[in-house]
Parts: C-alpha cells; sequence; structure tokens
C-alpha cells in the first residue's frame, strides 16, 4: 500500500546484496513511496549479489563503494547528488561483517587485526558516512538518517561474537553524531534494532535458526520480517517523525520488554 510519504525525497540506500537483504526490501519501499534513490554496495557485491536487476527494477543508477573507504564515499555522495540533481533527504545504513565469526574464531580467541576490520565495516564506516555527507553539505533540512543494529548491543548473545561491540559502537555514533547534525540542520539519526531475520548476515551467526525460533516465540507479536522492518524505515525517513533522533528504536515484536514468556516452557 503506497501511501506517497517519500514523494520527492531523495536517498541512498547502502547493502542491498539479495532478495533477502533488509537494503533491499527498503529500497524497493521507499520507491514504492515515491522516493528517488541511488543503491550502493562494497564493489566486491557487484560481482555476485543480485544488486544490478534491482537498480534496473527500480530505475536506481548502481554506485560501487566500499563504506570503509573515505575516497569511496565521496565519490559516491558526489555522483549521488549529481544524478538525483541535488541534496539527499535520508540515508540509510544496512551494513554488517565479523570476520572472526566469518573465520569461525570464538569469543574467547579472537583475532585483533580481524576485529579492527570488523568494526570499521560494521559501525566506524557509519561515521564515515556521516562524516563525508557533513563536510559535502549532502543532507536537507529535516533529513534522516539510518542504521540497522540488534539488541546483542545491551544484553548478552554469546554466539553474535565480536558484532556485539560494533553494534554498541554503531549506536553511539548515531547519538554522538545526532547532535551535530540536529544542529547543522535539523537532520535526525536513529538506529533501529531489527528481530533476527533471515539474511545472507544473519544466517552466518552460529546457531541462527534455531535462535531465530526462540526470538519468535519469546516475541508476543513475533520476529518482525525484513518486509516490516521497510515499513519502518519509510516512516522514519518520512515527514512524520521529524523530532525523533539519537534513539535506538526497537524494531522487534516486543521481545526487548520481556522478561520470560510461557510458550518457551511449553517445548
Ligand atoms: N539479519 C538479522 O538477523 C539482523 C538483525 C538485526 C540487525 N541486522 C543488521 O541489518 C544490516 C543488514 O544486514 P542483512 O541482515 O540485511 O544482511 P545482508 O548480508 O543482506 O547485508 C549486509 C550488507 O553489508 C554489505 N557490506 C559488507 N561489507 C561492506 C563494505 N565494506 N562496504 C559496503 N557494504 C558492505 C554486504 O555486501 C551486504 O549487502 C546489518 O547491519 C545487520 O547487522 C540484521
Amino acid at each position: 500500500m503506497a501511501n506517497n510519504l517519500l514523494k520527492g525525497k531523495k536517498g541512498i540506500i547502502f547493502g542491498a546484496l539479495d532478495e533477502k537483504s533488509i537494503a533491499w526490501q527498503v529500497a524497493e519501499r521507499c520507491v514504492e513511496e515515491g522516493a528517488e534513490i541511488v543503491l550502493t554496495n562494497a564493489p566486491v557485491a557487484m560481482r555476485f549479489g543480485g544488486i544490478q536487476q534491482l537498480g534496473e527494477k527500480l530505475n536506481a543508477e548502481v554506485i560501487p563503494a566500499d563504506a570503509t573507504s573515505i575516497e569511496d564515499l565521496e565519490n559516491l555522495f558526489t555522483k549521488s547528488m549529481e544524478i538525483l540533481g541535488g541534496k539527499l533527504d535520508f540515508v540509510l545504513h544496512s551494513i554488517g561483517m565479523s570476520l572472526n565469526v566469518r573465520k569461525k574464531k570464538e569469543y574467547t580467541d579472537l583475532k585483533y587485526e580481524w576485529m579492527q576490520k570488523t568494526f570499521d565495516i560494521s559501525a566506524i564506516s557509519f561515521h564515515k558516512l556521516m562524516q563525508t555527507a557533513y563536510k559535502q553539505d549532502a543532507i536537507n533540512e529535516w533529513g534522516s538518517i539510518l542504521a540497522l543494529t540488534y539488541i546483542a548491543a545491551q544484553r548478552t548473545f554469546p554466539d553474535y561474537n565480536e558484532m556485539a561491540e560494533s553494534k554498541s559502537l554503531l549506536e553511539s555514533f548515531a547519538r554522538s553524531f545526532g547532535y551535530h547534525w540536529a544542529k547543522k540542520a535539523n537532520v535526525r539519526v536513529n538506529t533501529i534494532s531489527q528481530s533476527p531475520t533471515m539474511t545472507t548476515a544473519g544466517s552466518g551467526v552460529k546457531g541462527f535458526t534455531d535462535f531465530f525460533g526462540y526470538a519468535d516465540k519469546m516475541s508476543p507479536l513475533g520476529n518482525a520480517s525484513s518486509e516490516a522492518c521497510a515499513d519502518y524505515c519509510v516512516s522514519l525517513f518520512s515527514d512524520l517523525t521529524r523530532y525523533v533522533t539519537m534513539q535506538n528504536l526497537f524494531h522487534d515484536g516486543g521481545f526487548s520488554s520481556m522478561g520470560m514468556a510461557p510458550e518457551i516452557l511449553e517445548d
């Protein structure tokens, strides 16, 4: 159901790899709501992902950018403003990758070189893209910047490994940079803490399928889907949420407020 909530707005969506990606769903919903977008992902994702097809479907330009590279980000923001014909109204950061998780390193035996790379990709890239956009004055007044996160930033989920610290850092960047963006141009910065979702990044976490079922039972509304997350992103990019900033917003079917769910004991 489209309501033209983003009519006339322009944005950049980071992180659509394939149809399962949360960013993929967000891109589709934003265009459905009248936005014009540029899609971006790491150069390597151009080769094996489906982002080019998504670009064709949505009539959106695809610009490769490694989100850890300032040079790539500068090029991305400059080109996006040229293509879209002006400053941007919204940006989605939907990027996460842990080298230690990928290489099956346990939390008590982490390689620190990889941990630093993980933080750079999954969290510092958020600061880097905001700082690049800030310096280029690339975001319109009352714009909206969002990143996706997970509740392991606040609570312990042992198999989430070093991504827990990545998400804590990411959420902190939203609060700190949110102040500066608000003062500069009334731009808001928030993170959405999403339910476990069956995607490439999600299913990389050990025991993900069992955990997905556990979270679904713990959440009175059930796990929130990536389509529902896309709806929530649209609301936060729209003019209906202009005074929401520097927040970590749970989009998790109630999971974060639960202590005990009788459904778990029934098995
Ligand atoms: N899937 C879940 O269970 C879940 C839950 C809560 C939050 N999240 C978060 O949602 C976001 C999106 O993940 P997803 O689940 O859609 O998985 P996904 O694997 O589809 O998306 C992750 C994206 O990060 C991109 N990426 C990796 N390194 C990059 C780099 N150097 N530069 C630019 N892009 C890079 C990948 O190409 C990919 O498109 C992540 O931040 C993830 O942590 C996911």
